[in-house]
């Protein structure tokens, strides 16, 4: 780590610090307690993840001008944005501030969420830029926590959203993580296989999560040559893992993720079924060749004999005819 470097993380700390400070102590964090209050969450998950807010008098300019920082050091810390004359302001105003921390805790970047729900001309969640310190492609939200946790229990959780990992963590389940609002990435997909042996993804229960998790599928296995398992977990139409524990507690949310797990073979019968009316024969044969695709993937022979039953049976179809497609599908893929 060079100088610059590391002046820019502690001007990170010192950001986080002066956020966190002003959401807990001052009036101008009263909107945003009252919000984190009115979402359930504890003062002691604000704590963890060192949670502030961004208030609409801007502060870090002023703050960093009085202790003498560096105008370049403070331009490439991605905090400020340069008006014409290249004078900075404070970047993020009127936002819940999310520290995001590097695989050894450090703070190198911050997420802000509006507070209010009626700016719809912002967007909801606001990023810092890339940085010398930030690098969005290979920075996985909560890794650093969430590897001490995935030794336990063998696994990451991968969620959509920075709320949902926070709220897993507040329920027992600290090993999760999340890619960076844009898509999920090959470099994460990397650090995830260098870090754990297991990944669970648990995307929103909704149709934008379920191609996500048919994407997140594509890309591990793209990148990866069977190290890392991965597994699904699909939470119920319309909610995300943060409200499925605000509606259901801790207790049910750890059941949830236990007891839901599944391979992404049992993923892909259910997601192949979405838009087909698998009663009419045409649409029938469409999802049984695109379903045997899937199994056709497998290497455990069991496993691949294991889905075909299941089919046979929900189909009334003969197995072997089954096992037949199977084979031709797998004398393709050589
Ligand atoms: P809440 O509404 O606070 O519960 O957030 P959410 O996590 O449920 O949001 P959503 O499911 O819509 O999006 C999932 C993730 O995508 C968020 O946690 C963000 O990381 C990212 N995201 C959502 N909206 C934006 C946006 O406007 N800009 C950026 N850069 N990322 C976003
Ligand atoms: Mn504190
Ligand atoms: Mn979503
Ligand atoms: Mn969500
Ligand atoms: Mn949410």
């Amino acid at each position: 780590v060079n100088r610059e470097q590391d002046q820019l993380l502690d001007l990170h700390e010192k950001a986080a610090q002066l956020y966190h400070h002003i959401l807990i102590n001052t009036p101008a964090g009263e909107p945003a307690r009252r919000y984190l209050q009115k979402r359930g969450m504890s003062r002691e998950l604000i704590e963890q993840f060192s949670i502030g807010f961004a208030p609409v008098q801007r502060i870090l300019t002023p703050y960093c001008n009085q202790q003498g920082l560096d105008y370049q050091l403070m331009r490439k810390s991605g905090l400020f944005t340069e008006d014409r004359d290249g004078k900075l302001q404070d970047r993020f105003i009127e936002r819940v501030m999310f520290p995001i921390r590097n695989g050894q805790g450090r703070i190198i970047a911050f997420s802000g969420r509006l507070l209010s729900t009626e700016r719809t001309d912002l967007p909801k969640y606001l990023n810092s830029p890339e940085t010398p310190i930030f690098n969005k492609r290979r920075t996985l939200f909560n890794l650093d926590l969430a590897k001490k946790a995935a030794r336990s229990d063998g696994r990451l959780y991968l969620f959509e959203g920075f709320m949902d990992v926070i709220s897993a963590f507040g329920a027992g389940v600290e090993n999760g993580i999340a890619s960076m609002g844009t898509s999920f990435t090959e470099e994460q997909v990397q650090i995830i296989n260098r870090t754990t042996k297991q990944l669970d993804i648990c995307y929103d229960g909704d149709s934008a999560g379920q191609n996500a998790i048919d994407r997140a599928i594509g890309l591990v296995n793209a990148h990866q040559n069977g190290q890392l398992a991965l597994r699904v977990v699909q939470l119920p139409a319309g909610v995300d893992p943060d409200e499925y524990v605000q509606q259901n507690g801790a207790d049910k949310f750890r059941a949830y993720v236990h007891d839901r797990e599944e391979t992404t073979t049992d993923f892909y019968l259910r997601f192949l079924r979405n838009g087909r009316n698998l009663d009419n024969q045409q649409e029938l044969m469409t999802y049984l060749d695109a379903v045997l695709k899937e199994v056709a993937v497998l290497d455990a022979p069991l496993e691949q004999d294991m889905y075909l039953s299941k089919l046979a049976d929900e189909f009334k179809l003969d197995k072997a005819a089954l096992q037949g497609q199977l084979r031709q599908l797998q004398s393709e893929r050589r």
